[in-house]
């Protein structure tokens, strides 16, 4: 074991080279983490039953090199321990780099694996404890309440009305055996017996278009109930700036903005308690990712300043508040977490994302794409994190496409050309439209056999008839346009019947993919990288999971690499909003991305629109 380095670097991180079962792992956290802390988010297992509150004197750790020793370190060892470098991990501050043994475990930490093949171990805010107290006597005249919380002296928690409402007829009734719920730091209720085992929590993905609600029981880890439904503020618009346009146009539409919300919210939260069999009651916590401007929306804040500029939000870290604030039917005093937001356009859903993917915590050169309308980049070298977003537009949506669609039944999400063309149609129906993935392969099957030149226009009919003679008869004119005939429902079917992609529609691709690529292009360029330095491409959201690896590498949606190194990352989001369910510490992790992250605002920079114009092509 060997002590590294002096005070950090400067670099904003310190790095603890762990050592479990002779194995050694380096972990880089922000300095004055505890050693605890560290472990704990990078799931390194370490003894304890408090979760890190320095009461169960179990986290026992060897840290090379003088450390300082606190009064509880002292009632914990020995004096040659104690010289020996033995120290209890939760009360270890990881100022400067450290090398740390961790012994075997004697207890085992209960963990879920959430996000992308993360261990989280758990420490929900969620806490309950199950007392037995001594009943009340002339002897013996302490309150109901000094009772309680002598007894669980630990978690410190602050009692509010509610709970003082119903202290004392609960203890009475349950002859003073009875549960304390405590959700970080508040106690919020008192319940008859032992009901330890019934601790619930709903992840909300707020998305513009798709909202998808997890309950989770928190004390195992384990989802219990999930479903989805389409966001009710659809009829204001498919995309944020609709939204936010509606709210200038209308006074009363933010009010009507954020009913919506909340009922698709509350919605879901009835369904996933029905589903799951839980008493909405048990239902203490609710963690909500979305972006600046849903969670404005929720909220009731008006959002006009997201959507012009110079793009302020109200506030980086919304305040937490009572899940019945938005009309949420669970218990009366149950916590709404949210994530923060590092820009109007780079909003807690991506940093619920980036908690899920570790992107603050590995050392690999990552870049992190959430393609959408509005498109969120996080470029990390594993020491630096640089975010942007990216003005995608609406065609990986289906929109502004002759044929588009979203991905639903009929809509075409493979393309694959050789002698003819084979499609893969959602549904295995007839196909009806194309979706972004469908359209993304189609323009890369295109660019491959050659039908589309670099610049993406269609080539003369002469020259398709040569490369591609059993294709070209499908390269055709609608009106004056030029396509290409993806579907014929008949075989006589004229090219208005047809499922085509038209030379509009690759232009449109052509100007989305430029400026997700200008985005990435530019944040590496900041961090002095080259494409082929990225080691790791995470594609986000429900579009990225189904997107082909190698047709968004032909098109030059993501750098040149090997296709191996593009990963579908699924709803990040999502699990990021269960990750903060699970662990306060994972929750404090995403709060630190607020001063970790640098955000690039693109639209102000001299080279954007040279660069832009180079990445229209889809050459090179
Ligand atoms: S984790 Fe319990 S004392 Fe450190």
């Amino acid at each position: 074991m060997t002590e590294r380095g002096a005070e950090h670097d400067g670099t904003g991180r310190v790095d603890l080279s762990f050592t479990v079962d002779e194995a050694q792992r380096t972990v880089r956290v922000p300095p004055g983490v505890t050693v605890f802390d560290a472990a704990s988010w990078n799931g390194i297992a370490i003894d304890s039953t408090c979760g890190g509150h320095g009461t169960c004197h179990k986290c026992k750790v060897r840290v090379e090199g003088s450390t300082p020793i606190t009064r509880h370190d002292v009632k914990t060892f020995t004096r040659e321990q104690l010289d020996a470098g033995w120290r209890l991990a939760c009360l270890v501050n990881a100022t400067r780099d450290l090398a740390v043994d961790v012994p075997p475990l004697t207890t085992r930490p209960k963990a879920a694996t959430v996000g992308v093949g993360r261990q989280v171990i758990l420490r929900p805010a969620i806490q309950k404890r199950y007392v037995e107290l001594d009943e009340a006597t002339l002897a013996d005249q302490r309150t109901d309440l000094a009772r309680l919380l002598e007894a669980i002296d630990d978690l410190e928690p602050v009692p509010d009305l509610h709970v003082l409402r119903r202290l004392p007829t609960v203890l009475r009734r349950a002859d003073f055996k009875v549960t304390a719920v405590v959700v970080d730091e508040a106690l919020v209720d008192v319940e008859p017996g032992d009901t330890t085992r019934t601790a619930y929590g709903i992840a909300f993905d707020l998305g513009t278009t798709t909202v998808v609600a997890t309950l989770l029981d928190v004390s195992t880890g384990t989802p219990v109930a999930v479903a989805s439904m389409l966001n009710r503020q659809q009829p204001f618009g498919g995309d944020v700036i609709t939204r936010i346009s509606a709210t200038m146009l209308d006074p009363d539409a933010l009010g009507r903005l954020r009913t919506a919300a909340c009922e698709t919210l509350a919605v879901l939260a009835e369904q996933v308690c029905t589903e799951g069999g839980v008493d909405p009651a048990h239902v203490y916590e609710v963690a909500l990712a979305g972006n600046a401007t849903m969670t404005a929306l929720a909220l009731g804040i008006d959002p006009e300043p997201l959507g012009v500029a110079p793009f302020v939000m109200s506030t980086a870290q919304p305040p937490d508040l009572l899940a019945a604030d938005l009309g949420l039917a669970l218990h009366p005093r149950a916590r709404v977490t949210l994530f923060p937001a590092l820009g109007a356009y780079v909003g807690g859903d991506i940093v619920a994302g980036m908690l899920a993917t570790g992107m603050d915590r590995d050392k690999r050169t990552r870049l992190f794409i959430d393609v959408g309308t509005n498109c969120e980049i996080v470029v990390s070298d594993g020491d630096r994190i640089l975010s942007t977003a990216a003005p995608a537009g609406p065609a990986f949506e289906g929109g502004a496409i002759r044929c588009g669609m979203r991905a639903a039944d009929g809509a075409v999400e493979v393309v694959k050309l050789g002698e003819g063309v084979e499609l893969g149609v959602i549904g295995d129906v007839e196909p009806k439209g194309l979706c972004g993935s469908g359209l993304v392969d189609a323009v890369a099957e295109l660019v491959k056999v050659g039908l589309l030149d670099a610049s993406g226009r269609y080539v003369a009919d002469d020259v398709a008839k040569e490369i591609a003679p059993s294709l070209a008869d499908r390269l055709t004119y609608l009106g004056q346009e030029r396509v290409f005939v993806l579907h014929r429902p008949t075989p006589d079917a004229e090219p208005e019947d047809c499922v085509v992609l038209s030379q509009r529609d690759v232009r449109e691709l052509q100007f989305a993919k430029a400026a997700i690529s200008t985005g990435w292009t530019l944040l590496l360029e900041e961090l002095g990288l080259e494409h082929r330095d990225v080691q790791q491409v995470l594609l986000a959201g429900s579009f990225g999971s189904y997107l082909s690896a190698a047709s968004a590498v032909r098109i030059g949606l993501v750098p040149k690499l090997p296709v191996l190194r593009i990963v579908a990352a699924g709803n990040v989001a999502g699990e990021g909003a269960k990750m903060a369910l699970l662990s306060v510490r994972e929750r404090a992790g995403a709060r630190a991305l607020l001063e970790e992250v640098t955000y690039v605002e693109l639209s102000d920079r001299a080279d954007f629109n040279d660069l832009f114009v180079d990445q229209l092509s889809f050459g090179g």
